[in-house]
């Protein structure tokens, strides 16, 4: 048997459409949820994610506007930009592409965007709301991923999570987001030992280490559930995950690709949480 794969595009298209319904009832009632992307230098692949950003944005009827500033903008002039579209009733989610330039200083920005425009769910408040299991801006990878779990009607609770990665921005909040959902979760990093013997009593195992073909058959139970968050461009051109795709389909129940896995949803959830607040704003 071969194992099922769990379409992050189709599972996204889906999702549009209803956000795409709630924007029309929302412009009817006088809101236009809005966007604004802020863009510190030239950064190829932020160039890139912020076009799907926007292409999604534009289907669903998200008011998309992009700031795009030189490499040498100064963190106070960036805090400025920020601070005025806090202050802006027509933008509903503030999102600072990231990496940013040496010079300024990640955390002062993210700290500075309204937790009531935090689209990206990175505000430490809204990291605290998530930690506690409260309603708030979940960051958007990590919602994605549960999202396209629950799709394809796989039971979280009780099961063994493993995610490999710690990152702040998917790693570390998926583990909590799972741990939210009953599971029970094993984080893994550069620093475990024995990767693969943690990783093969995974029921469910979750992937973010950005390199790529990084876990191989040798790591995978029979019959778990692989999330590949890894997106790596090859010498060639060609996009894959941190996963040996051909390996895990032998190995695995279900099975996300590279692309048209979790890129597509991580996109879905920065409209939801923009649609999200607007329909805060409109109450
Ligand atoms: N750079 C790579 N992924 C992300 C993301 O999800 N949000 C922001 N703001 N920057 C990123």
């Amino acid at each position: 048997m071969t194992a099922s794969i769990i379409s992050g595009k189709e599972l996204a298209q889906e999702k549009r459409k209803q956000l795409a319904q709630e924007v029309k009832e929302l412009k009817e009632q006088g809101v236009v949820p809005g966007l604004v992307v802020i863009l510190v230098g030239d950064h190829p692949a932020s160039i890139s994610y912020i076009k799907g950003k926007q292409k999604a944005s534009e289907e669903i009827g998200v008011a998309f506007t992009l700031e795009h500033f030189p490499e040498t903008m100064k963190e106070e002039e960036l805090l400025d930009v920020i601070d005025k579209y806090n202050h802006d009733e027509s933008c509903h989610g503030i999102l600072v592409q990231l990496p940013l330039p040496d010079h300024i200083q990640e955390k002062a920005v993210i700290e500075k965007i309204s937790p009531a425009k935090d689209v990206d769910g990175f505000h430490p408040l809204n990291i605290g709301q998530m930690m506690i299991g409260e309603d708030t801006f979940l960051p958007c990878t990590p919602a994605g991923i549960v999202e396209m779990i629950k799709s394809a009607n796989i039971e979280i609770a009780g099961k063994h999570v493993v995610v490999v990665g710690r990152s702040n921005i998917v790693g570390k909040p998926v583990g909590i987001l799972l741990l939210n959902e009953h599971a029970t979760v094993t984080y893994c990093h550069s620093r475990t030992p024995d990767l693969k013997e943690v990783t093969k009593q995974a029921d469910i195992l979750v992937v973010a280490v950005g390199r790529a073909n990084f876990i191989t058959g040798e790591h995978i139970k029979q019959n778990a559930v692989v999330i590949d968050v890894g997106v790596n461009r090859l010498e060639t051109g060609k996009l894959c995950g941190d996963v040996v795709f051909e390996d895990a389909k032998q190995i695995a129940s279900h099975i996300t690709p590279v692309p048209g896995g979790v890129g597509p949803m991580t996109i879905t959830m920065l409209a939801h949480n923009v649609v999200k607040s607007a329909r805060i704003s409109a109450v």
